[in-house]
């Protein structure tokens, strides 16, 4: 990140109300002239100038939100958010309008505002808070949800006039076999999810995005994650989770337009039309029970999962990118993949053709008072609609693995499609 702001470099800053939670705030103006931070004008201008961080930077604006097919990253942050008491509909899109001017000063490897941490009023705090300094972008995206108690309170109150933008498919999931669900890390009016290869980007981007919406939103949950546990281009490694497993072998990748069409975007012609480009997000924190786990065999752990440790291939043979055979005989009787096996539940073959694009990551919290790592694997999967992820979860309650994990928490959220340059994230249900 860069204190400096070369004059093409939007200057306009963003809403003092939401760096500092006072008086009312620009928004939109703010907005109209952060656009450039996200298009190709905007990056030619910045640190890309100088070469340093082109190939890391992906741009904000555009059809899509980035961070769904995005090369996954090293690393996330993801935060949920609830508004705050007494805020009104100009409010929420006031601080849409912010992240949203934020995120595209962000993603391109800049402070959050021109000024940034040292170039402001030394009387004044720094709009950005200064640990990304000379840090480049690092891949950062940043991806905004929208919750169900958004559109309408637990009381049934519309809060921001929405209730009738609300997609009928956006209600909180239902509970499924073994949930055990805790409320502080579930749910929120929104939420952002910042990846990045760089752990101190991520970061630095939910610190910044939760200090501009100070007095509008406050944080409800929080998590850090790392080591991805999916893959969305064929060009990355497949890589592995906290079971010791390759993880993501049979994603659906960015290339593959017409599944990402079929199973991944919202269409034109799905309801309510201003999602039409986005998709929904559904976050599961699954702790998983490692210690148990490595006191397992070898071989029951592949049977468990239904793909053997070393390459990830299924267990009715071939390399990692062979389609499974379900039917395919074992050495000692039945099949060679097991029926209640993670893949064979989880496949589409079970599930009526629902495919999921899965985008986890790893976690550790520290350890509990056992001595055990507090543990697991932080699930989050973009489809076009949440019955998808139901379908297979439901499946999924015969698991063999369901013994080793446990659901503590659980988040859905509409993902608008992505902001057009000059408008902000959102701004289609508001039309
Ligand atoms: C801690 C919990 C979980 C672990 C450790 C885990 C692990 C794995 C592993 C190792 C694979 C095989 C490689 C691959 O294709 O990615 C896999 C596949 C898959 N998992 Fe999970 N998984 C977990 C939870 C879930 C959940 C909650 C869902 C959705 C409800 C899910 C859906 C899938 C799907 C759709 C596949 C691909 C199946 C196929 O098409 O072959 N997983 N998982």
């Amino acid at each position: 990140m860069t204190a400096e702001t070369p004059e093409s470099i939007p200057t306009a800053g963003l809403s003092r109300r939401g760096m500092l939670g006072l008086a009312a705030g620009i928004g939109a103006a703010g907005l109209a002239l952060g656009a450039g931070a996200g298009t190709a004008a905007g990056v030619a201008t910045g640190r890309a100038r100088a070469g340093e961080d082109a190939a890391s930077a992906h741009a904000f604006f555009g059809e899509h939100q980035a961070g769904i097919t995005t090369p996954v990253q090293e690393h996330l942050h993801f935060a949920a958010f609830d508004m705050m008491a007494r805020t009104n509909r100009a409010d929420l899109i006031e601080l849409l309008q912010d992240w949203s001017y934020a995120a595209a000063r962000l993603t391109q490897g800049l402070d959050v505002s021109a000024t940034g941490a040292v170039g402001g009023s030394p009387q004044a705090p720094p709009d950005d808070t200064g640990e990304a300094l000379g840090l480049a972008a690092n891949g950062l995206t940043i991806t905004f949800g929208f919750g169900p108690s958004l559109f309408r309170a637990a009381d049934g109150a519309d809060r921001y006039g929405l209730a009738s933008r609300q997609p009928a498919l956006l209600r909180t999931l239902p509970a499924f076999l073994g949930d055990d669900l805790d409320p502080q890390l579930s749910g929120g009016d929104l939420c952002i999810q910042a990846c990045a290869d760089d752990p101190q980007v991520a970061v630095h981007a939910i610190r910044n995005l939760s200090r501009i919406a100070f007095g509008r939103a406050r944080l409800r949950w929080s998590q850090l994650g790392f080591g991805k546990t999916s893959k969305t281009t064929a060009a990355q490694a497949t890589p592995r989770n906290l079971f010791g497993f390759k993880d993501g072998t049979a994603n659906i990748l960015a290339d593959d337009t017409a599944a990402l069409d079929t199973h991944v975007w919202v269409g034109p012609s799905d309801e309510p039309a201003w999602l039409a480009g986005g998709s929904y997000l559904v976050a599961r924190k699954i702790a998983m029970l490692i210690e148990t786990w490595d006191r397992v065999r070898l071989s029951e752990q592949e049977r468990i999962t239904g793909r053997d440790k070393a390459h990830g291939a299924p267990l009715s043979g071939g390399t990692e990118a062979s389609e499974p055979d379900f039917s395919a005989p074992g050495a000692t009787g039945g099949t060679a993949i097991d029926a209640h096996s993670h893949v064979r539940l989880a496949h589409p073959k079970s599930n009526g053709g629902s495919r999921i694009l899965r985008r986890g990551y790893n976690y550790v919290d520290g350890n509990n008072a056992l001595g055990r790592l507090d543990a697991g694997l932080f699930f989050l999967a973009y489809q076009r609609s949440p019955e998808q992820f139901v379908t297979i979860q439901r499946a999924l309650s015969t698991d063999l693995m369901a013994e080793y994990v446990k659901h503590i928490g659980s988040g859905v959220w509409a993902v608008p499609p992505g902001a057009p340059a000059g408008s902000y994230v959102g701004a289609g249900m508001f039309a």
